[in-house]
């Protein structure tokens, strides 16, 4: 064996579970406002008192679901009177859905028997808080998705509701909003207005300062001394700038490092960095195809088959082309807004030839779009 090569047995990586993007960070740092925000709004519920309801919100990578987590961990250690609930509404992203997990994390049962209504689940979940007088604490992490489909006040009403019709019972609410386009005032109808008056916390984009320090810790306790060299964090460090989502960086650092440990090397090169770049411009895409609802996915797949170079489809063609089954008509303008914001389409609106129209041209690779979606499906069934 060559001197200075990696041996059989040997790893760059210190502990590799530091890269993994479900890894809670022992470090947190540059979130100390808001993590204060929310112990504070979440300190009346030790002594028995209402927890203050918050809403969280910025863009995807900013530290919100990390802070929950953080601080869900530590109620569990200190407390009996509240009892944290996790909801992922983007699995979660019907009515049934979040009082059903709600009711199962809550009693650790399983599911309730099918055919009980919603009523009846939430007679259950009250009758349950009601006997072991805790106060629940619900995150409805990425309550997006119940905006987007129409479910966001129908989970919001009975939650806000609860202590009038079971006196004595509270829920404290944290709402997770990660689409910055989403005006919150305008998603809430005007029942759930009058009991809805959460504090927001914002995540502002972490600065390059910020990037570097969060990115040098996780090296610092996942690879070995000298793995990384710090010029080519730098670059990894730039590159994350341009997208704004620490994930990036914690991912272009694992696949630098097994580059790196593939070609036997004890170090990274600039070679392995690029080579992480390329192949993190397909996870960037597939991230941003990941976080759609199945119906986004539905109109992005039919308008890339519907693109090509020659001609872009419009709006028109796109919903003429969606099966019945697909999102209903009301909801297909929010899509195709959506989608534009996200940079998968660009809407171009033209008077050409009389009357208005829309085109939807796709601003990503046709090809690389058809196979992440493709491979969605799959996963799915
Ligand atoms: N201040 C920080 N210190 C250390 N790691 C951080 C920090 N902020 C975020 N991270 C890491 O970045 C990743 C994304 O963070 P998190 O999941 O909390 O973001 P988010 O705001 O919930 O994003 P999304 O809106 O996409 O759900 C996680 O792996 C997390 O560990
Ligand atoms: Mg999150």
């Amino acid at each position: 064996m060559k001197p200075n090569l990696l041996s059989w047995e040997e790893t760059l990586f210190r502990d590799q579970d530091v890269f993994d993007l479900n890894y809670v960070p022992e470090q947190f740092d540059y979130r100390d406002d808001q993590t204060q925000s929310l112990v504070f709004a979440i300190r009346p519920g030790i002594k028995g008192g209402k927890i203050l309801d918050t809403v969280c919100r910025g863009p995807p990578g900013t530290g919100k679901t990390t802070s929950v987590k953080k601080i869900f961990d530590s109620l569990r250690e200190t407390t009996q009177a509240i009892l944290p609930i996790h909801v992922n509404c983007r699995i979660d992203a019907s009515e049934y859905a979040v009082f059903t997990r709600i009711y199962t994390s809550l009693t650790k049962r399983g599911p309730p028997p099918s055919g009980t209504s919603v009523k009846q689940l939430i007679d259950m979940i009250a009758r349950f808080v009601e006997q072991e007088q805790i106060q629940p604490l619900v995150c409805l992490d990425d309550a997006n998705y119940l905006i987007y489909e129409n479910q966001f006040n129908k989970v919001l009403y009975p939650l806000l509701r609860m202590h009038e019709v079971f006196p004595g019972i509270n829920f404290g609410l944290i709402i997770i909003i990660s689409d910055p386009g989403i005006d919150l005032q305008n998603s809430l109808e005007v029942r759930v207005q009058s009991t809805f008056h959460p504090e927001i916390i914002q995540y502002p984009p972490y600065s390059a300062r910020e990037i570097a320090g969060i990115l040098n810790e996780r090296v610092k306790q996942g690879l070995y001394p000298h793995v990384l060299p710090t010029e080519l964090l730098d670059v990894i460090i730039d590159h994350v700038m341009k997208h704004g989502d620490v994930r990036l960086g914690l991912d272009l650092i694992k696949r630098s490092v097994l580059y790196a440990e593939k070609a036997a090397r004890k170090s990274v090169t600039e070679d392995d960095v690029q080579k992480a770049v390329d192949a993190s411009r397909d996870l960037h895409l597939e991230m941003l195809i990941a976080s759609l609802s199945d119906d986004e996915c539905l109109v992005l797949k039919i308008a890339a088959e519907l693109f090509s170079e020659e001609t872009s489809p419009t709006t028109k063609e796109i919903m003429e082309a969606l099966p019945a089954k697909g999102p209903k008509l009301t909801r297909i303008s929010e899509i195709f807004k959506r989608l534009d914001r996200l940079r998968l389409i660009d809407l171009q609106y033209s008077n050409q030839g009389g009357g208005r129209r829309r085109f939807v041209h796709l601003h990503e690779d046709r090809a690389l779009v058809l196979t992440i979606l493709a491979r969605r499906e799959q996963a799915a069934d």
